[in-house]
């Protein structure tokens, strides 16, 4: 007897269709899987065994060969547990499972079905293969129903699928998701923050432009305050960038019922003490690390100074190329990680060099050696370099109220919109983005601008890459002021935002000679 169900495998986001076909015949009873299954798959033929006795049906004792095809595709994990179990059912004659529909899920000894992560990139290859019908886990039904145009139904144990399939007892589809209906998570807002106009407002600046910062500034001045206070500001999320985003949540097992669509931009905050595979992403099974889950969000590294050096040069590549690729005998991931990076330091160990009332105790060599650990092409990749200044009495105490971000995000979403405008027939979606090609273009510079930004390139000695960036900080001021040529006051504020790494990384590298 010979039956086949869909299902589907995953390999890293790129979900692929899988055929679980089953034969059984007669012959010394055995229970073979084949089709270049792995350890979680093989151990799945004893969890199959179970789950079929606690539903009360006895185990074929004949000879059952499951093939999982295409058999030269590598499948891992434990997803095609539910598929084989129907498959058997089918094959003894007690069910039918519809040509257009597919079944992922694991299950437990007793028959529960159990979430498995990638949900959603399965259900979306599902669609374009033609499937109609998905028969999901209970707890990752919500996360399958985003995709529009699918009957989706969330299986809680083997048993009601059984007897679903069997017209008994039918399930009851779930309802299509949409991101309004999904709840957004509560944000910290900015009018908690005191004073700090200076740096909220090249904050404003890098939300506006998708670009890059670092700030600097003593202990308690408010850096880690102002950066878990960015997602407020940042604009909202299209959907195919929920979309792609909540892809990436669901192969690392991130979404939950509760949770089941990405809707507004992420923030990650990984610890300083983070490997080198959580940050970038890797391991045996490729998962994404803290970049990718951050993808068309922010990454937030606080106390950039002590998180270690090597992780920490990892994120120079992909953080041009927007994309990380990790490569493994079985094929090559690629995980998307367009971010807004965002990092918060002291400028010594002791946290005061600088500080316009409290001596330093570090010493220079220290305080060099503290700073070195940002090698200089990480800090080539900061646009905007933030001085989070001490906090005044004045400021602490004021009953003034500060300006929400709700107020602060208008003015970014007004500058999104003349962007959006501007690439419009392009792949570009915000300044920081623009590609050298396009800079000319796009950059247009008043005659003094030039002369500006040429005597701003022979003083400061800049970088190839830190006069792009710096031509696209002035792009977003310019914007936010709706000018649509670069003049020289926008080169002005943006060179303002480049000078920290000469107050603090110059005199390190003076003394470490
Ligand atoms: N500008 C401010 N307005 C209101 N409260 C502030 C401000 N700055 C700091 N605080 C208070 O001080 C606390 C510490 O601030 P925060 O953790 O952001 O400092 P930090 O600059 O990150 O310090 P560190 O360098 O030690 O990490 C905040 O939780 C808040 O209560
Ligand atoms: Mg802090």
């Amino acid at each position: 007897m010979f039956a086949k169900v869909s299902s589907l495998g995953l390999f890293g986001l790129n979900a692929f269709p899988v055929d679980v076909e089953i034969n059984l015949s007669k012959g010394l009873p055995r229970f073979e899987i084949v089709g270049l299954a792995d350890a979680a798959v093989q151990e799945s033929r004893e969890r199959i065994k179970a789950a079929l006795y606690t539903c009360g049906i006895v185990f074929p004792s004949s000879n059952c060969i499951v093939n999982l095809a295409p058999a030269d595709k590598r499948k891992n994990g434990s997803m095609h547990d539910l598929a084989i179990f129907m498959a058997i059912l089918a094959a003894l004659g007690r069910v039918q499972v519809p040509e257009d529909a597919a079944i992922i899920g694991e299950v437990s000894l007793n028959g529960d079905v159990r979430p498995v992560n990638g949900v959603l990139p399965m259900t979306l290859t599902a669609k374009k293969r033609g499937i109609r019908t998905m028969y999901v886990p209970m707890d990752n039904a919500k996360e399958a129903a985003v995709v529009d145009g699918m009957t989706v139904y969330g299986v809680p144990d083997a048993k009601a699928l059984l007897s679903h399939l069997e017209g008994d007892t039918p399930l009851q589809p779930m309802q299509h998701i949409g991101l309004e209906q999904v709840a957004a998570p509560q944000i910290p807002d900015f009018s908690d923050v005191h004073g700090q106009n200076a740096a909220k407002h090249a904050l404003e600046i890098a939300a506006a432009g998708g670009h890059n910062a670092l700030l600097i500034g003593p202990p308690g001045s408010g850096k880690s305050m102002l950066a878990k206070r960015m997602p407020g500001i940042l604009p909202p999320l299209t959907f195919e960038e929920s979309i792609e985003t909540t892809m990436i949540h669901s192969v690392a097992g991130l979404l939950d019922a509760a949770h089941p669509l990405v809707t507004v931009r992420p923030f990650r905050s990984p610890h300083h003490t983070i490997s080198t595979a959580g940050l970038a992403g890797g391991g045996t099974v490729p998962h994404p690390g803290e970049i990718s889950l951050a993808h068309n969000g922010l990454l937030f590294l606080d106390e950039l100074a002590e998180f270690d050096r090597r992780t920490l040069e990892i994120l120079r590549q992909p953080l041009e190329d927007r994309e990380v690729t990790i490569s493994r005998a079985a094929g090559t991931i690629r995980y998307p990680c367009s971010i807004m990076l965002i990092a918060a330091m002291n400028p010594c160990p002791c946290g005061y060099l600088g500080h316009p009332t409290r001596p330093c105790t570090c010493g220079q060599r220290a305080a060099a050696q503290y700073l070195n650990r940002i090698s200089g092409p990480l800090l080539d990749r900061f646009d905007l370099h933030i001085e989070a200044a001490p906090v005044t009495f004045d400021d602490l105490s004021s009953q003034k109220p500060e300006e929400s971000s709700a107020e602060i995000r208008k003015r970014v979403i007004a500058a999104r919109e003349i962007q959006n405008q501007r690439f419009k027939d392009t792949k570009i979606t915000c300044n920081a983005r623009i590609t050298p090609d396009k800079l000319a273009k796009f950059c247009p510079l008043t005659d003094q601008a030039k002369a500006r930004l040429k005597a701003v390139f022979e003083k400061m000695g800049l970088s190839a890459r830190a006069y792009d960036r710096l031509l696209k900080v002035a792009r977003t001021v310019a914007d936010m002021q709706q000018s649509e040529v670069i003049e020289a006051q926008h080169i002005a504020e943006a060179v303002q935002y480049r000078t920290l790494d000469r107050k603090y990384w110059q005199v390190g590298s003076a003394d470490s000679r």
